[in-house]
């Protein structure tokens, strides 16, 4: 047990944006990629166009789901939570966008972790990815809209902490992708999908004596 020749990568939002720049780039580096759509039939076209083995519903609005994917795919030993959105309005007055937010980047991120850790801790490897934002870090301000920031404060927590709970040989780690020219970041954003998406590949790939618990930038380590 240990590292599998050609890990099985699970990485939500995969079908764009960010997502598909991580799925493109684990593909390349020999993973057997599956992402994680709310649209299944635009997903199959999206896994065939990035040469992913295959796209699964997974919403994460919907995690009474999750179990029945994890145990489709058969064993995740990456899990990218990448898929977000990103809700500008008022928490007070729009607490659904709040709930939404934090379902979608916190809880059901947890969800997932908790659905492939069983598979992980039998390997003795596994490596998670959780894509947040600086908006999501108390040092840099909470700068974000409010309940976007929330969400990735509580991921970014949970990054932390779970450290304590995760078994040997599995590394958990946040990070900023930077503002990327994506249907979120919008077309003024300086930097490309390829370039947010590098730190994640570079995490998903660590090898035994990489960081854990940790959130990065650029493949630095970053305030909270
Ligand atoms: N772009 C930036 O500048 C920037 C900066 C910092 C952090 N980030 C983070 O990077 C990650 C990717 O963002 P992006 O810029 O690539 O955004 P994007 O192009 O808007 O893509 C968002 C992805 O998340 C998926 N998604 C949204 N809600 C979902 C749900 N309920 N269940 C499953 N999937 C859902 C979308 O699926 P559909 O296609 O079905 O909508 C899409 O695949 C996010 O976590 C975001 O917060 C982005």
């Amino acid at each position: 047990m240990g590292q599998p020749e050609h890990p099985t990568a699970l990485v939500t939002g995969g079908n764009r944006g960010i997502g598909r720049a991580i799925t493109a780039g684990l593909v390349a580096s020999g993973h057997r990629v599956v992402i994680g759509v709310r649209d299944i039939s635009a997903g199959e076209v999206a896994a065939r166009q990035i040469g992913a083995a295959r796209a699964v519903a997974l919403d994460l609005q919907a995690p009474a789901g999750f179990s029945a994917v994890l145990a489709d795919i058969g064993g995740v030993d990456v899990l990218v939570n990448n898929a977000g959105v990103l809700i500008e309005t008022s928490m007070i007055e729009d607490p659904g966008g709040f709930h939404t937010s934090v379902q979608v980047m916190m809880l059901g991120p947890f969800q997932l972790i908790r659905g492939v850790v069983p598979h992980m801790r039998a390997q003795g490897w596994g490596r998670i990815v959780n894509v947040s934002s600086g908006w999501g870090s108390f040092a840099e301000g909470l700068a974000g809209p409010g309940a976007y920031g929330v969400a990735k404060a509580g991921l970014n927590a949970l990054t932390k902490a779970l450290v304590r709970d995760l078994p040997p040989g599995v590394k958990i780690n946040a990070m900023c992708p930077g503002w990327v020219r994506t249907r979120m970041g919008g077309p003024a954003a300086p930097r490309s999908a390829q370039e947010g998406a590098e730190t994640a590949l570079w995490l998903a790939q660590l090898p035994r004596n990489g960081p854990t618990g940790g959130m990065f930038r650029n493949r630095k380590p970053v305030a909270w």
